[in-house]
């Protein structure tokens, strides 16, 4: 299947304050210098707060990450978890077709889907409240057959079933998720034939659908305000929270932006000395796209860094689009003074 990003795409992305405080506390999991491994789970909450993956949220994240954006489109296209294109409003529908769920009908639910939804897969409703796709298994083939509907598993469906639940979301009701046939969990559709001791004492629901039932977020989009951010890990030896990256335009792909508002600007050149630029990924902390953006502002030697004066630092941390602080905070210049010295 060919992945490609929208044809219709926003003008900007940004994390809310609390997705954003949540990212930046996943950077922070990864040493120094491998903050790139964190791009699934920031991909995935940007989804989680969009409903789907804009390109401005790629760049976005690319630029949180210190990657080419086209590592992480890479990312963002290889995963089909990753929905490339807008999705319903309100839900956005999984059907299983893998074959246990197909055995037990799920044919029928696609039936359904193409009646409620929209004739295809990854084809908004009419109201624009619901889209659709079929996936492969989603390892509840004892609950056959199955759909995922936001986060959620409803299991156990019928034609009728399923509609209900649809009609119910369009309805702005969410039901309650889990076996949708009376069943608890998967015990025989006849009953229990053994462990029959504890079903008197058990939960009214199997421990998913209670937790479902209790966060009820199954179709909500996550602003990051559900779960306090826990950072266990923080002052144990690992680095610091990631600065924020400026709000990224669909058109206008983060350039270097420098302004003379802050600090004093240091001298630029217009292009390397003759003898070739300095490789100036090997300062810590700066990768190939930070690279890119120091060359276009005009520094491409390890003896200018070498000399920007306290001023001029702060030039430079103001002026790095993307990664502001990150030229004091690492400490270039000391780094860059042993670089030039041929340390
Ligand atoms: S085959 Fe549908 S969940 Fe496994």
């Amino acid at each position: 299947m060919l992945r490609r990003l929208h044809h219709d795409q926003p003008d900007s992305f940004a994390f809310t304050p609390d997705n954003l405080k949540w990212a930046e506390a996943q950077i922070t999991k990864y040493p120094e210098g491998r903050q790139a491994s964190a791009i699934i789970p920031l991909l995935w909450r940007a989804q989680e707060q969009e409903g789907w993956l804009t390109r401005p949220a790629i760049e976005y994240v690319a630029d949180m990450l210190d990657m080419d954006y086209i590592r992480a489109l890479e990312v963002a296209t290889f995963y089909f978890m990753f929905q490339l294109a807008p999705v319903g409003s309100v839900a956005h529908v999984q059907v299983c077709g893998t074959t246990p769920c197909m055995l037990c009908g799920s044919e029928n639910l696609i039936e359904v889907c193409r009646e409620k939804i929209a004739k295809n897969p990854h084809q908004l409703s009419a109201d624009g409240k619901l889209s659709w796709e079929e996936v492969e298994c989603l390892g509840a083939c004892s609950n056959a057959p199955m759909a995922q509907i936001g986060k959620d598993y409803y299991e156990d469906l019928t034609s009728e079933s399923f509609g209900h639940i649809l009609d119910e979301l369009v309805a702005g009701r969410v039901p309650t998720p889990g076996p949708q046939n009376g069943r608890y969990a998967s015990e025989p559709k006849s009953g229990l034939t053994s462990l029959k001791e504890y079903e008197a004492g058990r939960a009214p629901q199997n421990a998913a659908v209670a937790m479902a039932t209790e966060l009820g977020d199954t179709i909500k989009r996550i602003d990051g305000s559900e779960v306090p951010v826990s950072t266990p890990w923080l002052g144990k030896g690992k680095g610091a929270p990631r600065p924020t990256p400026a709000k990224t335009s669909a058109k206008t792909p983060n350039p270097a932006a420098p302004s003379d508002g802050v600090g004093t600007k240091p001298e630029l050149l217009d292009k390397a000395r003759p003898e070739g630029p300095d490789d100036l990924k090997r300062i810590k902390g700066v990768g190939p796209k930070l690279e890119k953006l120091l060359n276009q502002i005009g520094v491409f030697h390890f003896d200018q860094i070498a000399g920007w004066s306290a001023d001029e630092v702060a030039w430079a941390d103001e002026n790095l689009v993307g990664f502001k602080g990150r030229v004091s905070r690492d400490d270039w210049v000391g780094q860059a003074q042993r670089l030039a010295q041929g340390g």
